[in-house]
């Protein structure tokens, strides 16, 4: 292979409470070192408000390499509830002129799989769910890759399914894992969380790799901000974890996906260690 293909992977940047000085350090690093890809893996705005997006759409437009932008649920619209159920999508489709929603690297594919839903049947709507057609639109687009090539799945949720179905972080996560991990996908890469992970999760089909970027926002759960540097050599896909402080990736990552994600910090509050003891107060992110 010519070039070790190279992807940023971003998430959480929640424009509206962004971290400027990151996301500047984010901006010079992908101006020098030219990925030939950026996949934003959902939560691009706090409350999906119109000037949140153009603030979006001007840092995007002005990184000038491909860039993938899964949608969140802090991307639907959060004040106005007709608009929720009647045009979810609305506001985050004004963007998608901009990025690409697939993009072929040599011999890798992004393909997204829809995790953000506008309604469930269950208290929170802010954790993720597959739909049986969003699943299938994902699963026929890594069917029809050419042969040989990889996929890397692009979702907002952590495909972790625990608990009972009112209390899983992500419904149907499970029945998505076993379906990914009988088809050619290098990894599946998420956000959510706000800490970074690189994790296996086994399934009844073997192993599928579950790689989660931290945030680039002000609402830090464990960790500073950070993204991911991911590179394919055609054989290994390595996961380096850059933040701003230069901490180590071991120590940046954290060892399980949360059953939920926890409350961020408030902004200003200092991030007093990495990988400290996540707090027990009742989730609302
Ligand atoms: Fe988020």
């Amino acid at each position: 292979m010519a070039r070790e293909t190279l992807l940023f992977h971003l998430s959480d940047i929640h424009f509206g409470l962004e971290d400027n000085r990151a996301l500047d350090w984010v901006q010079q690093e992908i101006a020098e070192r030219r990925p030939q890809a950026v996949a934003i893996t959902g939560d691009l705005t706090m409350r999906a408000r119109h000037r949140e997006f153009a603030a979006a759409c001007r840092w995007i437009q002005a990184l000038e390499v491909p860039v993938t932008v899964e949608i969140g649920n802090h991307d639907m619209p959060y004040f106005n509830l007709i608009e929720r159920f009647f045009a979810p999508y609305r506001r985050f489709h004004a963007i998608e002129g901009l990025v690409e929603r697939e993009i072929d690297l040599p011999g890798v594919a992004i393909v997204p799989l829809k995790t953000a839903v506008r309604a469930q049947p269950r208290l929170n709507w802010s954790k993720g769910w597959v739909s049986r057609s969003a699943l299938r639109k994902c699963l026929a687009a890594i069917d029809a890759l050419p042969p040989g090539t990889r996929a890397l799945v692009a979702v907002h949720h952590p495909l972790r399914e625990v608990g009972t179905r009112g209390t899983a972080l992500t419904v149907n996560g499970r029945r998505a894992l076993d379906e990914l991990a009988r088809r050619p996908v290098l990894g599946v890469l998420s956000g959510r969380v706000h800490d970074p992970f690189d994790l296996l999760e086994e399934t009844s089909a073997g192993p599928v790799r579950m790689i989660g970027a931290g945030t680039l926002s002000q609402r830090l759960r464990s960790t500073p901000p950070s993204f991911n540097e991911i590179t394919w050599d055609g054989e290994t896909l390595a996961v380096r974890v850059r933040s701003l402080d230069e901490v180590p990736t071991p120590d940046m990552q954290i060892d399980d996906v949360p059953e939920d994600a926890l409350p961020p910090r408030e902004p200003g509050e200092p991030v007093a260690a990495v990988n400290q003891v996540p707090r027990t107060d009742p989730p609302v992110h």
